[in-house]
């Protein structure tokens, strides 16, 4: 039994391209879709005949290959059949190509009754995305506020890269948590999206603490971390955006035996959350008076090349789309929501990291960290939130090894926006 879906792409693969940054865009609005690569195996048309019933609306993409072609006239006729037995089953043809007198005569046969969208009469796939969406009497859910992202640390690619990334950000939080430790004689610490718990535990590295709590929302990250905890340090998996956050905490605590906590870290976590200021003023509840919070997170805005090349700019646009990336201009939100949930002092020790920084100590690391295309485990289409992402990407791939060795020898600069901030309770 194929999966329910909104919508059935009906279309030829010779208009693949086109389509598929129409379908990606009708996605990114959170419409799913049963689009597949064509194929006339016999097994698989059963699918189609399936997956047409299990839609709720059907859109056929109207252009000479796929008016001519034998499969997307059976699953005209079957999507016909099926708008009989369920009226609220819409079909909506939209015209992308040239149609021949004779083609023209022959799909007039089958929806010539219908209304027909026309794709040269919209600006962009997104206006064109809505018109269909009109059509077919489908709510769009996707909003412009930012839901949590689809970021995920099973992927072994993304592990080893978070581990480099750690090794090299290290570098410049230690002296910012040097500072705050000095503050405490043996305070208890929280590590907000600990993962495994190595960063936070090699953040630790030396330094005095009466005992370590750290959540995370992923329970394999969650029982790595468990299974080498030292002694004083407990591990929770639980979702720090919901509403179980504060009260499983507060479990914890009380079996610790303590009422709050007087260092709070979270690093590269904030940006993949919804409802980041929700989460600060729990945080604010749960840290003592006198306690510090330590955040380190990301802000594109402040991201430079010199010379400027299209290569970067393809790079930020790819960040910018890719599901995973979550929010990429948190940074500069969060001195006024941290001001907004209670905090005072607010500080911001750095705003950036560069290609120069240590005498160009890091320069190779920087770059493959956030500019090798190998390192984004990105491999289609649906990784982004619109084709135009992925399509860059292949650009990206194709210019890398000459852009790397160019940097290497010293022809670009680079800057990249990453936020190191603390915050007190008075
Ligand atoms: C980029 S990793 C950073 C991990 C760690 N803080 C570090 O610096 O290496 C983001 C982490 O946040 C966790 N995370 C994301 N959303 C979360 C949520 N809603 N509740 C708890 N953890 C979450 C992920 O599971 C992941 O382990």
């Amino acid at each position: 039994m194929s999966e329910k879906k909104d919508i059935f792409i009906s279309y030829s693969n010779v208009d693949r391209d086109g389509v598929e940054q129409i379908v990606n865009t009708i996605k990114y609005y959170g419409v799913s879709c049963w689009f597949q690569l064509r194929d006339s195996k016999q097994h698989y048309i059963e699918e189609i005949n399936q997956a047409i019933n299990n839609s709720r609306d059907f859109v056929i993409f109207l252009s000479n290959a796929s008016v001519s072609s034998l499969m997307v006239r059976n699953e005209i006729s079957r999507a016909i059949f099926q708008q009989k037995k369920d009226a609220s089953y819409d079909i909506v043809p939209v015209v992308i190509g040239d149609l021949s007198e004779e083609n023209l005569e022959i799909i007039n046969l089958y929806l010539g009754s219908l209304n027909w969208l026309y794709a040269d009469k919209y600006a962009d796939p997104e206006s064109l995305a809505l018109a269909i969406f009109e059509q077919a009497g489908i709510e769009p859910v996707r909003t412009e506020e930012h839901t949590q992202s689809a970021y995920s640390t099973e992927k072994e690619a993304e592990k080893i890269r978070l581990k480099e990334q750690n090794k090299y950000f290290n570098v410049y939080a230690e002296k910012y948590l040097d500072e705050v430790f000095l503050k405490y004689d043996d305070p208890a610490v929280l590590d907000v999206g600990c993962d495994t718990g190595d960063n936070i535990l090699l953040r630790l590295q030396g330094r005095k603490y009466r005992f370590l709590v750290g959540v995370d929302r992923n329970p394999a990250a969650v029982e790595e971390a468990a299974a080498s905890a030292p002694e004083n340090a407990a591990f929770l998996c639980c979702d720090v955006t919901s509403d179980d956050f504060v009260r499983t905490l507060f479990g914890q605590m009380q079996r610790l035996r303590i009422i709050g906590f007087d260092v709070i870290h979270i690093s590269a976590v904030l940006l993949h959350l919804a409802k980041v200021d929700e989460l600060l003023k729990n945080l604010y509840m749960l840290l003592n008076p006198g306690g510090t919070i330590f955040i380190q997170d990301e802000d594109d805005g402040v991201n430079l090349a010199y010379p400027n090349s299209t290569y970067f700019d393809d790079c930020f646009y790819i960040w910018e789309h890719s599901k995973e990336s979550g929010d990429r201009s948190t940074g500069r939100k969060l001195p006024s929501m941290l001001q907004e949930a209670g905090f005072r002092n607010i500080a911001l020790h750095s705003s950036a990291i560069s290609s120069v920084d240590f005498g160009g100590k890091f320069k190779e690391e920087l770059w493959d960290l956030y500019f090798n295309p190998e390192l984004w485990s990105a491999d289609s289409a649906a990784y982004f939130d619109n084709y135009e992402a992925f399509d860059r990407l292949g650009k990206v791939q194709a210019r890398h090894a000459q852009m790397k060795a160019d940097y290497m020898s010293g022809k670009y600069f680079i800057m990249l926006g990453i936020f190191f901030l603390t915050a007190t309770k008075e």
